[in-house]
């Protein structure tokens, strides 16, 4: 007979640093403020779908605060009320949002914790719906998720760009060059506005403020007026022109958002050269954002978010994610966090320091 409640959790969506770390503050919360069990469902929604996991005790997490990752697992593309299969070569995709909940039942499961960003929380979402007790935790290294001040992984992934520049600034100035670097972050700005005004970009380019390329090239001209013959520029994946579209790198069909987005910082250096002749070179920061140890205000948050998920189990706040909000860690609906993608807007704060700075947007000739 079972005398204790039993927890599962999951990480779903693209890996981000910090998840290790919740995966390890949910596991000891759990056992040691109340006594339950733990299954951790392997590579997201899948494990629930084909009945994949593992038991995870103080042992199994013992160690893991610190590294990248995820010891369980993650998928960006399984979706259990869209089930991807290929079968003899064709796509297929069935709802399979009744087998998981059986197999939660069967495994004596009271509730589900969700690791993930704004796909996996849609999902979360539908099995709350479906009567499932599910706790949200808002992962993802874009920070676009609506609802909390920051996403866990976001930090890492403006250390790893703001490393980035830092490296790139000493060979375009051995160089005179122009140097791009196109960082991650989907539809919105932020790794690459932090990054970029933590590393002294001279222009960042975002998806919230399309950019003219005359403006672009009118600042590395005016900073070679000035005797400063090297720029550095800081592209976000989702950067476009004000005349143009993003750039698509390709499609994942089965993904919650199918899209993914890549090359805007190749066809900027291409532009940049011909209408100013200046070399250009770039580099593609891509996963290493997504790879490696989580810095400490990660490793923080992370504790904090996965031990107060815990507590929102414990005392019934079904529906409802862990949310960071000033100083204090609280609880919003999930359906708040993703009714609406966070971007950059078009007050904020950091961009106007940024512009105090001297730094472009590309949107200012
Ligand atoms: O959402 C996280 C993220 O890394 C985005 O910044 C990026 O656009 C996307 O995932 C890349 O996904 P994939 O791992 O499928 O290439």
């Amino acid at each position: 007979m079972k005398n204790a409640h039993r927890i599962g959790v999951l990480t779903g969506g693209g890996d981000c640093p910090g998840l290790n770390a919740v995966i390890r503050a949910v596991t000891k919360a759990a056992i040691y403020g109340y006594n339950f069990e733990v299954v951790g469902f392997l590579d997201g929604f899948k494990g629930l779908v084909e009945n994949n996991f593992r038991m995870l005790d103080l042992k199994a997490v013992s160690g893991i605060g610190h590294t990248g990752g995820t010891i369980l697992g993650s998928s960006n593309r399984d979706n259990p009320f869209r089930f991807y299969r290929s079968i003899d070569g064709k796509e297929t995709f069935t709802d399979e949002s009744d087998v998981a909940i059986s197999n939660m039942k069967e495994l004596g499961i009271d509730g589900l914790i969700v690791i993930g960003g704004d796909g996996s929380l849609h999902i979360a979402q539908q099995f709350f719906e479906k009567g499932i007790k599910v706790i949200g935790v808002p992962k993802t290294i874009d920070n676009d998720l609506s609802a909390t001040d920051v996403t866990f992984g976001f930090s890492t992934a403006v250390a790893t760009a703001t490393d980035a520049i830092d490296k790139l600034h000493t060979t375009a100035e051995s160089h005179h060059r122009v140097m791009i670097l196109e960082v991650m972050g989907r539809y919105a700005g932020w790794i690459a506005l932090h990054a970029g005004l933590a590393g002294g970009a001279d222009v960042i380019l975002i998806p919230e403020i399309p950019y003219d390329l005359n403006a672009v090239a009118n600042k590395i001209i005016q900073r070679r007026e000035q005797d400063k013959h090297f720029s550095i520029i800081v592209v976000a994946e989702g950067a476009k022109p004000k005349d143009g579209e993003m750039v698509v790198q390709r499609m994942v069909n089965a993904s919650h958002d199918p899209v993914r987005l890549g090359g805007i910082g190749n066809k900027l250096a291409t532009d940049i050269e011909a209408v100013s002749g200046i070399e250009s070179r770039v580099t593609v920061l891509g996963h290493l954002q997504r790879g490696g140890y989580p810095v400490s205000y990660d490793r923080i948050i992370s504790s904090r978010y996965g031990t107060y998920a815990v507590e929102a189990f414990a005392r019934g706040a079904y529906g409802t994610m862990v949310s960071l909000h000033g100083e204090e860690i609280i609880t919003v609906p999930i359906i708040e966090a993703i009714e609406s993608l966070k971007q950059v807007g078009p007050h904020n704060q950091i961009v106007h320091t940024a512009r105090l700075l001297g730094i472009a947007f590309g949107d200012e000739i």
